[in-house]
Formats: structure tokens, sequence, C-alpha cells
């Protein structure tokens, strides 16, 4: 195999994006392209000014951009010209035949595959990106290498980025995994592979395996994560029904070394592009193997999730003498968390539905997030309004829901605030991000996540 000169990544979204970015930066010797199919993304990208909000990418961006990575909407050229690919296309759940609404839709994926096979005249390296179910690269394997052609190797190098902390995640990850075939091609594009991380990576935090692991590994990461939120949200109604108090049963749960105290938070669940999809993709990885108790076992994660949603909003109503009828509620954030603009999946959707379904007038207001909360909702017509401003946003409201923890809002007048809403004003914090004791004694009635409401008699 030639040394690796030409790296191309297709699919310029969340994960490609941030990835090539700082692999860019990291090694100056290789050349990067990257191409998608949506031309607006790429031009937002080659314009300098990414399509996504990331803190830290822009300024990186910009030593980079056109110096030694570049975007282009040419995906033949791109493909014969590049020893190595990355695919980062999107692989939603399904929404339509066998495993709907818990598979991983592999449309994208595929295409792609057929593409590179089409185009590639030398042997080159594919490495997965994307989330993909477990045996995905051997299907991929599969398609590359059927019919002659140059060789083509497929890897598996699962992207544990998050977003809002992308770049740091990128600089130093907790552990880069590749996963490749035991056979002398396999190691050697594993190698290859290993040695640009190494650019920047400690060489003990780059972890080698088999593919299948690989895969499961990147599921399984994810499905632990959203599972501990999950847990920790299945205790908050208890706590408000004892008066436990759930950041302390958090804090002396999460001193345990064996523990942890990291994704403790409770509040209205995860949201974001890969948990909830992830879960259920391992859950329908689990009934297809025939294991349905595992598959119940995972599912509970993301019934739980949904769950707290409901709970959220069922408190709202009955807080506010059960019926939110023309009343105005004040959505504080709509990203799925602080620190993006991306709402996939966030909690605020159902959120605001369920109130337009208790027919409540909802302002959405958040920093980031407004355009995409709008095209979420555009089928909501004038049941919602989108304020950027959250004075404004609260301005004769009976209430606050605070459903991402920005931190603006924790530096927000809410004496201002509290003097415009219509009273009894009620604050509704379902991230547990602001100071509820000072809110209390500024007028409101507070109502927390996991703990005890403030309420004035
Ligand atoms: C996640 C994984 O963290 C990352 O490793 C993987 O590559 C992609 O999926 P991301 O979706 O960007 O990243 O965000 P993350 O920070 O994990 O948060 C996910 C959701 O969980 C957010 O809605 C957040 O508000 C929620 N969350 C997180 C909680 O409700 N409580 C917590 O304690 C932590
Ligand atoms: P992720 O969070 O996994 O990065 P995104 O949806 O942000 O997901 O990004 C995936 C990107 O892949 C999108 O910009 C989409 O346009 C792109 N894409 C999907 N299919 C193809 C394809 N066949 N060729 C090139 N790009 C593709």
């Amino acid at each position: 195999m030639k040394p690796i000169q030409t790296i191309l990544c297709i699919g310029a979204g969340y994960v490609g994006g941030p990835t090539m970015v700082v692999m860019a930066d990291r090694c100056p010797e290789y050349r990067f392209l990257v191409t998608d199919i949506n031309a607006d993304r790429l031009r937002a990208w080659q314009s300098g000014n990414p399509p996504i909000y990331e803190p830290g990418l822009q300024e990186i961006l910009a030593r980079v951009l056109n110096r030694n990575l570049f975007f282009t909407p040419d995906a033949d050229t791109a493909i014969e010209e590049a020893d190595l690919i990355f695919v980062s296309v999107n692989t939603p759940t399904k929404t339509f035949g066998q495993g709907a609404g818990m598979a991983a839709d592999l449309q994208y994926w595929e295409k792609t595959a057929r593409q590179i096979k089409a185009r590639a005249r030398t042997p080159k390296i594919v490495v997965e990106k994307s989330t993909v179910p477990v045996r995905t690269a051997e299907a991929m394997e599969r398609i590359l290498n059927t019919g002659g052609g140059p060789r083509i190797e497929v890897l598996s190098n699962p992207e544990f980025l998050a977003e809002g902390t992308a770049i740091r995640d990128l600089l130093e990850p907790d552990r880069v995994l590749i996963g490749g075939p035991e056979t002398p091609n396999g190691r050697e594009a594993m190698e290859a592979l290993a040695t640009i991380y190494a650019h920047w990576v400690p060489r003990e935090r780059i972890l080698t395996m088999d593919v299948w692991s690989s895969e499961l590994a990147k599921l399984a990461a994810n499905a632990f994560l959203a599972q501990r939120i999950s847990s920790i949200n299945a205790l908050t109604g208890l706590c408000e029904a004892t008066g436990a108090d759930i950041t302390r049963v958090a804090q002396a749960v999460g001193l345990d070394r064996r523990i942890g105290p990291r994704f403790l938070e409770a509040g209205v669940g995860f949201g974001g592009s890969c948990f909830q999809k992830d879960v259920l993709n391992l859950v329908y990885l689990c009934e297809a193997q025939g294991f349905p108790e595992a598959a119940h076992y995972w599912r509970q994660v993301v019934v739980m999730n949904l769950e707290q949603r409901r709970r959220f909003v069922r408190q709202i109503v009955s807080r506010l003498f059960n019926t939110l009828v023309d009343k105005r509620i004040a959505l504080f954030g709509f990203a799925f968390k602080p620190d993006t603009g991306d709402t996939r999946e966030s909690p605020a959707i159902a959120i605001c539905r369920q109130l337009v379904e208790e027919r409540a007038q909802v302002v959405v207001t958040d920093p980031q997030a407004l355009p995409n909360a709008q095209r979420d909702l555009a089928d909501l017509g004038t049941a919602v309004l989108f304020e950027p401003d959250p004075y404004r946003a609260a301005e004769g409201a009976h209430a606050i829901a605070l459903v991402t923890a920005w931190s603006e809002y924790r530096r927000l007048d809410y004496r201002r605030i509290f003097e415009r809403m219509v009273q009894p004003a009620f604050l509704f914090d379902g991230r547990n991000a602001l100071d509820h004791r000072r809110l209390f004694e500024i007028g409101f009635n507070v109502c927390p996540t996991g703990k005890a409401a403030l309420l004035h008699s």
C-alpha cells in the first residue's frame, strides 16, 4: 500500500467537519478533502463560516482552510485521489419497513460505498466514522471488494466527540478506537490510521481491535451514558414525593469512585442525534439476535427518557391550576444541550408540542437554535412564537420552563423578568440550572426537578 498523502472525508456534518479540521491542523503534511451532497453546507465550510456552531472550531478552520484542507463538491475526483476515506454520512433511525423506528437507516452509507467502488482506481482504506450497527463493516467490505478492482480495506473508527466540546474531545480524546481485520493488509491499514492519530494522541490511548468489537463498543458506550441519565431521572419523581433532593443523591452516589460523578444530572432527559438512536439500534440488534430480555432492558432507557419529558409537562399543567389554555409559557432553551444550535431529538420539541396540545401560547427563546426550532415546529403555526431576547420572551408569561441549561440564563436579571410576568409567576427548572432559593426570594414559585418545589402560599 502506498504511503498516505490524501485523505478524504465524505459527509461534512457535525462529525466529519470538526474531525477533519482538527486532523488537518495536527497533520500538516497530509492533504485533506471534504465532500458532501449538500452544496450549501460545503459552501459554508469553504467560506470559513462553518454551518454548525462549535466553540473553537472557526479559529482552527481559519488556520487550515486552503492550506491543507479543501471542501469540494466533486466527490468522484476526490475519491480517485484519496488514499484513505472517512465516511461520516448520516445513519438516522429507519422510518420505514423492517426495523422502522429502531434500526439504523443505512441507505446513505451504502450509496457512499457504491460510489467509492465505482471510482476507486487504486487501493484504499475506507474508515467508518458514522455510528453503524455491528457488522456494517463486513457488508461494506463485500460491496467494495466484490467483482474485482483495487483492494479496499475497511476499518471501524467510531467517533466519541460530544457536541459543544467537539474540539476539546478531538484534541484530547479519552481513547481512539480502531477496528480492523486480523490480516496482514488489515494490520497495515490499522497502523496507517493509528499513525495519523499519533500526531497528537499518545500511543497508549490508541486501541486496536477486531471490527465488531469496535462497532459494538461505540453503541455500548453511548448506551451506558444514556442509561446513567435515565437511572438518575428514574429517581426524580421519588425525590419530589419524599422531599429528598436529587442533586444531593447524585453527589453522594457519584463520590463512589467506582461510579464517578459525571452524567448524573437529572432533568428533562437526553436529546441529541446519538443516544436514542444508538440505544434503539442496540435494542434492535438484541431482538434480531434472539435476546428479548436484553432488548427490553435497553429499551427501558429510552422509555424512561420519554416519560421524563411528559412528567415535566404534567407538572406544569398541574401547578398552573390544571389548565394552560391561552396561558403564555416562555421556553428557555431549545437546543438539546448548551453551546450548540443542534435541536435533533431535543426534549424541547416534544415539550413544546405537548404544551401546544394543552392550548398554551408558547414563546421559544434560545441563543443559537431558533432557526432549527422554527423548522422543527413549522407545522404548529402561531401557537409557537420565537423570540431571541429572553426578557421579551418572558414578558406577560405565566411561567418560564427552562429546558436547556445555557449559562447566559444563570446571569439574567430575574427581578426584572419577574416584574413583567403574570402573577403568580412560576419557574419550572427542567435542568436544575438556576439558583432556586434566590428566585423564590424574588417572588417566583419555583419547581425544580427531583427536589421540593418552593411555593408562595
Ligand atoms: C453523545 C456522547 O457523549 C458522545 O460521546 C457521542 O459521540 C455522541 O453522543 P452528544 O449527543 O453531543 O454526545 O451530547 P452529550 O453531552 O452526551 O449529551 C447528550 C444529552 O444528554 C443532552 O441532551 C444532555 O442535556 C443530556 N444529559 C447529559 C443529561 O440530561 N444529564 C447529564 O448528566 C448529561
Ligand atoms: P453526523 O452528526 O453523523 O455528522 P450530519 O447529519 O451532521 O451527521 O452529517 C452527515 C452529512 O452527510 C450531511 O451533511 C449529509 O448531507 C451528508 N451526506 C449524506 N449522504 C451523503 C452522500 N452520499 N455523499 C456525501 N455526503 C452525504
